[in-house]
Parts: C-alpha cells; structure tokens; sequence
C-alpha cells in the first residue's frame, strides 16, 4: 500500500449494493459527512450532524474495535424513533479515525 494511501476503509450495505469507502483520519468530521460525501443516499443527514433527526442511523455489522463517538443525544433520539437497538447509530456521532477501519456498516431503513 502507498504511504499516502486512505487508512481507513469501510464496507457499506445499503438494501442490495455494497460499496467500499476510504478516507484519511480526520478528514471527515463524522461518518455521516463521509457517507454524504462518498455515496448518494437520499433524505440521509437532514439535521447536518446535530444529532436530531435520525435521518443518519445505521446499523454496525462488524467492527474490529470499538468505534469513536461522539454521543450527543444518540440514545434519546434513536428512542424517539423507536429505534433500542443497541447495535444502532447516528453516523453524525462516529467519529473517523483508524476504529473505522475494517468496519461493515448498514444503512438503517426503517421501513424494512
Ligand atoms: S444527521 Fe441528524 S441525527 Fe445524524
């Protein structure tokens, strides 16, 4: 690998496409702005990382380490939307650094 090649690649599931996606650590100021940026997701981030809207949420499939958050509001906004599954997330609150790396993520839909 190149000495100047993204450090951290992901595995995104979203219904039935699989993407790979890198970045450098600290380039996004969140998973939810790496995902924006690298795959179109349609009425994804709608609060712009506030923390809000659960628009962001997404399911971790497999991590190797345990993932960097931020924590604002996660557990009182996924519960307003139903949402207690613990392995469920805002991607505005995960922060992406080198815990990213190797990780499978799902996009949350919550109509399936
Ligand atoms: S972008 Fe709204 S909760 Fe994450």
């Amino acid at each position: 690998m190149l000495k100047d090649s993204p450090s951290i690649h992901i595995t995104v599931l979203d219904m039935d496409e699989t993407y790979t996606i890198s970045a450098y650590p600290g380039q996004y100021r969140s998973l939810m702005m790496m995902l924006y940026d690298q795959i179109y997701l349609e009425d994804f981030g709608e609060c712009l990382g506030m923390g809000r809207c659960a628009t962001c949420a997404i399911s971790i499939e497999a991590s190797q380490t345990p993932l960097t958050q931020f924590n604002r509001n996660e557990r009182v906004t996924l519960s307003k939307e139903g949402i207690e599954d613990p392995d469920i997330h805002l991607s505005c609150q995960i922060v992406v650094d080198e815990s990213l790396d190797g990780a499978v993520i799902r996009i949350y839909h919550p109509e399936f």
